[in-house]
């Protein structure tokens, strides 16, 4: 069921005026609340009578009768997570004197904020900063407790994180290229950050991988995930994959989940033109501008692949500061670097004369390669042959070429009939 903020945020309210107010004897002050507090697994780690400021301690939590919020609860990776429903926490002194903090929270599904969990806290006004020293407890070891640290974070995915495998040494791209993609990362990190930090710029970098399908996009950014978290960063992926396909707000998530980190964070969004209706160019102006991203003092690279730049606005690429710089993920171009690749993917069935396919695989996107050697590999293995003869390895290309060129005479062929694949019917995963 879908709802909106303002129907969540009044209905946390109400409640609290007609079940709970009426019953204090005392002033309360209803004040939003971070939904740490209302993260089962961040109270666990709350150290007990952790002090909320002079003489004041924390007692501990019970749950609240509240009949309007079903209570449940969600997990992530195992842990018990967000709790909706009704808590009451505790706070005392030495002399047995205390006060109670109420909290209602519920999770919100809205077009411009996601999904997300809301919370309500009714205290007494003057302990609001002793229920600010509390919240922020919470807030900040659901930062630190949830082990997401050497896993990829998911935004908006099926799952909560995945492990980044993919070796540096296994893209084969030009050794170039390569270098200084890393090398605008590291410099960024290591000695970029204090500039901008100095320069009173949020220390944010963009960066957009552009290429034809199957060159290694996905993987390169696996592979610089994998990189980044041997040096300490943290990594967020941006999903299409649930229910809700490609949606703006994600990319919201991951910067403020960001900026929230305490760590240099790499925010990978792939196929960002499947992000892009058109209130969403609008909203991606501001968010590469700065002026809506949240500021991660310890700095965030946004890494962005796509295979349609020109879906893009112009007001994007064309911008220095929007995007800051914008690699193109070549098809193969260099014979020693396609070498390398067909010899890495047939592993020790590759022999001297297989080189002599080389040439004709110039100008093929890197999925290419790949398909031919396995196709070769599967079939040498299912017909029982000693080693991979060099008929079969031709073979495969010859197949594989020829399928494509079928796919896309017949794709021209029923150009007039739209099959679904028109900008307009990309939303979702976004995949062509
Ligand atoms: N440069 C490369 N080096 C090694 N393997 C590659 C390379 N490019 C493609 N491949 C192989 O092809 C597969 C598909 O590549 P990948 O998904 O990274 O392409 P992509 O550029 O992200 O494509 P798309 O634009 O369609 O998302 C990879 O899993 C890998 O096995
Ligand atoms: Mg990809």
């Amino acid at each position: 069921m879908r709802s909106n903020t303002v129907t969540i945020h009044e209905k946390l309210c109400r409640w609290i005026e007609e079940a709970y107010l009426p019953q204090q004897p005392t002033e309360r002050i209803t004040v939003l609340t971070r939904s740490a507090c209302c993260n089962l697994t961040a109270l666990a780690h709350v150290t007990p009578r952790f002090a909320v400021g002079e003489g004041f301690v924390y007692a501990g939590y019970e749950s609240y009768p509240c009949e309007t919020i079903p209570t449940f609860i969600t997990y992530l990776e195992d842990k018990p997570a967000y709790r909706t429903g009704a808590l009451l926490f505790k706070f005392e002194k030495e002399d047995g004197t205390g006060f109670e903090v109420l909290v209602a929270s519920d999770w919100i599904d809205d077009d411009n904020v996601g999904i997300d969990m809301m919370g309500m806290a009714c205290l007494p006004p003057e302990y609001a900063d002793r229920w600010l020293e509390f919240e922020e407890e919470c807030s900040r070891i659901s930062r630190s407790a949830i082990a997401y640290k050497d896993k990829v974070y998911i935004v908006g995915g099926k799952d909560v994180t995945f492990d980044a495998m993919v070796k540096w040494e296994d893209v084969h791209l030009p050794a170039e290229l390569k270098t200084t993609i890393l090398k605008d990362i590291d410099s960024f990190f290591e000695k970029g950050v204090a500039i901008y930090q100095r320069l009173n710029i949020n220390p944010f970098r963009k960066l957009l991988l552009a290429g034809v399908p199957g060159t290694g996009k996905t993987m390169l950014c696996s592979a610089i995930a994998r990189l980044s978290q041997t040096k300490g960063r943290f990594i967020v992926y941006v999903s299409g994959s649930n229910r809700h396909g490609a949606q703006f707000w994600k990319i919201h998530q991951a910067l403020d989940m960001a900026a929230s980190s305490d760590m240099p964070t790499i925010v990978i969004v792939e196929e960002l033109d499947s992000y892009l209706d058109e209130d969403s160019k609008a909203q991606l102006l501001n968010v590469l501008d700065g002026s809506e991203t949240p500021n991660n003092p310890c700095g965030t690279v946004l890494i962005a692949t796509t295979n349609h730049p020109e879906i893009i606005d112009d007001r994007v690429l064309k911008r220095p500061g929007r995007v800051d710089r914008i690699f193109i993920i070549p098809e193969l171009s260099d014979e020693e670097d396609v070498e390398r690749m067909l010899s890495a993917y047939l592993g020790d069935q590759w022999r001297e004369e297989h080189q002599t396919i080389v040439p004709r695989l110039l100008g093929k996107p890197g999925a290419f390669v790949r398909e031919v050697a396995l196709y070769a590999l599967t079939i040498a293995a299912y017909q029982d042959m000693d080693g991979l003869p060099l008929s079969l390895l031709e073979e495969s290309l010859d197949t594989l070429t020829r399928q494509i060129e079928a796919k896309d005479g017949f794709l021209t062929a029923h150009k007039r009939a739209p099959i679904g694949l028109g900008p307009a019917n990309r939303r979702g995963n976004g995949r062509l």
